[in-house]
């Protein structure tokens, strides 16, 4: 638990932290039973381009969890400088390499490749990110796909809560294709049945949708935006926003934060997730069972 949780009672936090160490703990006794059995490990390859601090952080920690769980696993390092062919040519080669489940190739990247083609040249049935558009299409179609990870991790922590979806006013604040847009696709399927409002930058009195809401998940990127005052009594709060703040009193300078006041709306929701120990965990061990599940070919028999 981090320090903003400290003397807060436990039973209205969200602890993704404890959930994903479950999933991941799951997924590691699939894998040993598989390498027991003599046959291959799935396999995960990363793709990182450029030397962004934060995608390097990424990239490391899914390739320590790959090893906790004793995935293969493999990182092809390219310099800021690679061409958008060079680097479509290196994802062909992991999408006929059958030791290769899953390729993700960690965005953003640089300005002169086009970021969607890149996408679009991995094979869908290795696409573990769920971002290829014929994973994206059968989302909002209702046919199994890969969902993207984040969103996928928002609803692996309302079903083991046992959050209720159904009937439920959901608000969703963001619309990237990353986490706003599918999880609201997802939610609004019949399969938890919820009614969605996605709100936005240009959405007009954006608190009358939030205060009318059961359920508000906010990813939007802007530090404690969402107050107490916006809520109604017994939400549920879902913090997807990592934000960079600067804090004197950190050793490092900067604490991260998410895009909900979490000590300002503590007392007035029902439960909550943490920034960080939320949502962020769960992204991972999502990318684990995409993994897995691509292995196994469940998504694509
Ligand atoms: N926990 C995780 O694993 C994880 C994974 C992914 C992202 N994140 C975090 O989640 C946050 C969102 O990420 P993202 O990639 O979805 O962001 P993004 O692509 O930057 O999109 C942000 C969305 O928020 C909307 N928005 C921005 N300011 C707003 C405001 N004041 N009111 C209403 N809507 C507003 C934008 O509206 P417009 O479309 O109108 O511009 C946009 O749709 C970031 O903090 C990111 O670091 C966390």
């Amino acid at each position: 638990m981090n320090s903003a949780l400290n003397n807060l009672p436990e039973n209205k936090i969200i602890n993704g932290k404890e959930i994903s160490a479950i999933v991941k703990s799951e997924i590691k006794t699939e894998v040993d039973k598989i390498i027991n059995s003599g046959r291959r490990k799935p396999g995960l390859a990363f793709i990182l381009v450029g030397e962004d601090p934060a995608s390097k952080v990424y990239v490391k920690s899914k390739g320590k969890a790959c090893e906790d769980i004793g995935f293969y696993s493999v990182t092809e390092r390219l310099p800021e400088s690679v061409t958008e062919e060079s680097l479509i040519n290196l994802i062909s080669n992991f999408n006929t390499d059958d030791k290769i489940d899953g390729i993700l190739v960690q965005l953003p990247l640089p300005k002169h490749i086009n970021e969607q083609r890149v996408i679009e040249s991995i094979n869908y049935k290795k696409d573990v990110d769920g971002f290829h558009p014929e994973n994206t299409g059968r989302l909002v179609s209702g046919i199994k796909s890969f969902i993207p990870c984040t969103p996928f991790g928002i609803i692996e922590l309302l079903q083991r809560y046992k959050i209720q979806t159904n009937g439920k006013n959901v608000t969703v604040l963001g619309r990237s294709n990353i986490v706003g847009k599918p999880i609201a696709n997802l939610l609004i399927q019949k399969e938890f049945n919820a009614t969605v409002t996605i709100c936005h930058s240009k959405t007009s009195n954006l608190k009358h949708f939030t205060l009318n809401s059961d359920i508000i998940i906010a990813a939007i990127g802007s530090p404690d935006f969402l107050k107490a005052d916006m809520i109604k009594d017994g939400a549920v709060l879902i913090d997807v926003g990592i934000n960079r703040v600067e804090d004197s009193e950190s050793e490092k300078g900067y604490k991260i934060t998410g895009d909900i006041d979490f000590k300002n709306c503590f007392e007035k929701c029902s439960l909550i997730t943490p920034v960080p120990g939320g949502v962020g965990p769960m992204t991972i061990a999502m990318l684990m069972k995409n993994t897995l599940d691509s292995y196994k070919k469940i998504i694509y028999p």
